[in-house]
């Protein structure tokens, strides 16, 4: 196909452009912007209509491994830093923050025109040992407000969309009141949602503040039940006049569980009503199941995200695409879901030699064919 051949070389030339002007260390990227870079500069205005790709970076491999650093700076116009913005990262002590690691990304970020999102604020997971400590209400209120108005008073303009509150709700939920165990639900119930987007946008009133699920798109008892809470959850937000702008889909494709069209089409259809966006934040495919050889588990995982994005782009045009790493040579899969017979998983866009995969070419068709 056409198309796909000049994706793939164009890949290849921006890739390399960008590995050698990024050894200078001094070289804005700005024009190397497009998922591929196409060799002939098209018009502005169809170069606008792309959906903006993104994915998550690691900041010791951006320091360590310049051609992934090449390669995130030709094909991402979002990054997020994967860990860097986590408690544990930032807050080793309760009264100490680490800025080194998250301020090397976000000055890659500045020298190569690309947007970052911030992950995440008020999570169960990745909690330094010392915020067990957290004992009442009132202190849990002002350690979660003052973290966030450092935070993102620091990268105020500079950090545009922020997973304000990440997978709030419980793993199985019986009712939009059902949160996953944390510190802040323990201590704050469901109000910590209202006051973590408050003191977001009143940190940084230009920011985009999201609500970022996991496990929203299959079929099943347990999805169903999560994809109701978050509705109730969302109505309940609007109703106290909470600000958020939109709902973050992680999309963890699992390749072994179908996507159900009809539920996720109806919760797309709510949060439309709700007047927020929709993002993709996290999009892999965890294959530590799927057998086979290697061009047909790519064949797979590509054809799965298509089911996936076609799915949600008939409904709501997402306002991006991002997907959980940019390459297998660095993503959290085999960490979490090693496969059984020892081979590499291939979750990503790009293989761990950095070369395109079909899931490339699927997310570049949906990228051009929803916007
Ligand atoms: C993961 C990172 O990718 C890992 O490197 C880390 O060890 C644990 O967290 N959902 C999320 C992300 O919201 O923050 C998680 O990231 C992956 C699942």
């Amino acid at each position: 196909m056409l198309i796909e051949r000049r994706t793939r070389r164009d890949f290849l030339a921006g890739a390399a452009k960008a590995a050698v002007l990024g050894l200078s260390g001094t070289t804005v990227l700005s024009g190397v912007s497009a998922f591929a870079t196409p060799p002939i500069e098209p018009p502005a205005s169809a170069a606008e209509k792309l959906i903006p790709y993104g994915a998550a970076v690691r900041s010791d491999a951006l320091a360590s491994d310049l051609t992934y650093r090449a390669a995130m700076a030709a094909n991402c116009q979002i990054i997020v830093p994967e860990s860097e913005l986590k408690w544990t990262e930032l807050r080793p002590t309760r009264d100490q923050y680490r800025f080194e690691k998250a301020d090397a990304i976000l000055d890659f970020a500045r020298l190569n025109g690309i947007d970052v999102r911030g992950h995440t604020l008020a999570w169960s997971g990745a909690m330094p040992a010392w915020t067990d400590a957290i004992a009442t209400p009132v202190e849990a209120e002002r350690e979660l407000v003052d973290h966030i108005q450092t935070v993102v008073g620091r990268y105020r303009g500079a950090v545009q969309c922020w997973d304000v509150v990440n997978e709030p709700l419980a793993h199985w939920p019986e009712d939009d009141a059902s949160f996953r165990p944390s510190i802040w639900a323990s201590r704050l119930r469901g109000n910590y949602l209202p006051i973590a987007l408050r003191a977001t946008a009143a940190a940084d009133p230009g920011a985009r503040l999201v609500l970022n699920e996991y496990d929203l798109e299959f079929s099943g008892p347990r999805f169903m039940a999560r994809r109701h809470a978050l509705i109730r959850l969302l109505r309940t937000l609007r109703d106290r006049d909470v600000p958020l702008h939109a709902v973050g889909l992680q999309a963890h494709l699992f390749a072994d569980r179908a996507i159900d069209r009809d539920g996720l089409q109806t919760l797309l259809a709510e949060i439309a009503k709700l007047k927020l966006d929709v993002l993709i934040t996290q999009l892999d495919v965890i294959d530590y199941e799927l057998p086979g050889k290697v061009s047909e588990r790519d064949a797979q995982v590509a054809s799965l995200a298509a089911g996936f994005l076609k799915t949600v782009c008939e409904v709501a045009c997402p306002k991006a695409i991002v997907t959980w790493g940019l390459s297998d040579r660095y993503s959290w899969v085999p960490t979490y879901f090693k496969r059984p017979d020892g081979l590499p998983n291939r979750p990503l866009p790009l293989d761990a030699d950095l070369r395109p995969k079909p899931l490339y070419d699927v997310i570049e068709e949906f990228r051009r064919k929803a916007a």
